[in-house]
């Protein structure tokens, strides 16, 4: 039996159902359900009905959809596929900077533990940081643990006092805007598409910037054909899937998240057999957790 029989077989067993992050390998995105970006996945794991979430991505992906979802059984393909920049931020400041300004809201992107969650007054992900941080009544606002993505937005929302976070992802931040000048160069016809991941000097270089499903979106209903995507390459196949008449570029080799291709069908598959790699959270946490990404689904949706 092939794996993806098998992956197909397990998943009808245990009534599960395949969430994927555009960031796994092509063959993972293939077998799912649901694939997206990470607001996308967080509001198909408030409601699936199935007993089994399987999340192919890293870790704070799976935690999210437990704490949104208690009732059901989460599923890690692989436990150590973790977003390093969910770590990167320190609890201690949080506090300090709470005492200083009484009207601060700590604003966390949505790649945080379940614990930096609770430290926090709303999630936010790249594709609605900008429209929740510009509703919030806040003016001082702690951006954590992106610091990048916290720039972009308040490069856009000049009316807030924002404070940032030292926190990185290394995928993105290794798109470097000399790469990106080269790439222009080479396809002098195509537009510059970026993460908010980037770091500022690349999101200058940009044509548009957005979340991988805005930048999917972008690039599926724009007229042009050409395009240098400056994200990690696994939106590639979803772009190359939705439009098989353009071409798409990444800047120099292409980045790849050594966590989220961690997920490979043979985990996916192993998984769904085993029923090992469960999430689980202390009750504590995951109650304090889940206002802040309910908050975010709330202002997010409006
Ligand atoms: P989005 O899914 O919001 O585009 O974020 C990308 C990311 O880094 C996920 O790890
Ligand atoms: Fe984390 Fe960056 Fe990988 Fe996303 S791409 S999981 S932000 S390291």
């Amino acid at each position: 039996m092939s794996t993806i029989d098998k992956i197909s077989e397990w998943k009808q067993k245990r009534d599960a159902v395949i969430l994927a992050h555009y960031y796994v390998r092509d063959e993972v995105q293939a077998v799912a359900d649901y694939v997206g970006d990470s607001f996308y996945l967080s509001k198909v794991a408030a409601k699936v009905d199935a007993k089994v979430i399987l999340f192919c991505g890293v870790s704070f992906m799976g935690e999210s959809a437990k704490i949104l979802n208690p009732g059901k059984t989460v599923v890690m393909p692989d436990m150590l596929a973790d977003c390093p920049m969910a770590h990167m931020a320190d609890i201690g400041r949080i506090q300090k900077l709470r005492e200083e300004y009484e009207d601060l809201a700590v604003v966390c992107y949505i790649n945080s533990t379940a614990l930096l969650k609770t430290y926090s007054d709303v999630c936010v992900t790249s594709s609605n940081a900008l429209k929740i941080v510009k509703a919030l009544p806040n003016r001082h606002i702690f951006f954590i643990p992106d610091e990048n993505l916290g720039r972009y937005v308040a490069s856009q929302a000049p009316e807030k006092h924002i404070f940032f976070n030292e926190g990185f992802c290394h995928v993105h931040k290794g798109i470097l805007a000399g790469d990106v000048v080269k790439a222009k160069e080479a396809h002098p016809g195509a537009q510059f598409l970026a993460h908010p991941e980037c770091t500022m000097d690349v999101i200058a270089l940009a044509d548009y910037v957005g979340s991988t499903s805005g930048i999917i979106d972008f690039a599926t209903g724009d007229a042009g054909g050409e395009f240098i995507i400056g994200t990690e390459a696994g939106v590639l196949y979803e772009l190359r899937q939705k439009n098989p008449g353009k071409r798409f570029y990444p800047v120099g080799q292409g980045r790849h998240c050594p966590d989220m291709k961690r997920i490979t069908l043979e985990n996916v598959a192993s998984a769904l057999e085993k029923m090992e790699n469960r999430v689980e959270l202390q009750e504590g946490i995951r109650q304090r957790a889940k206002e802040p990404l309910e908050r975010m689904l709330e202002l997010g949706s409006q």
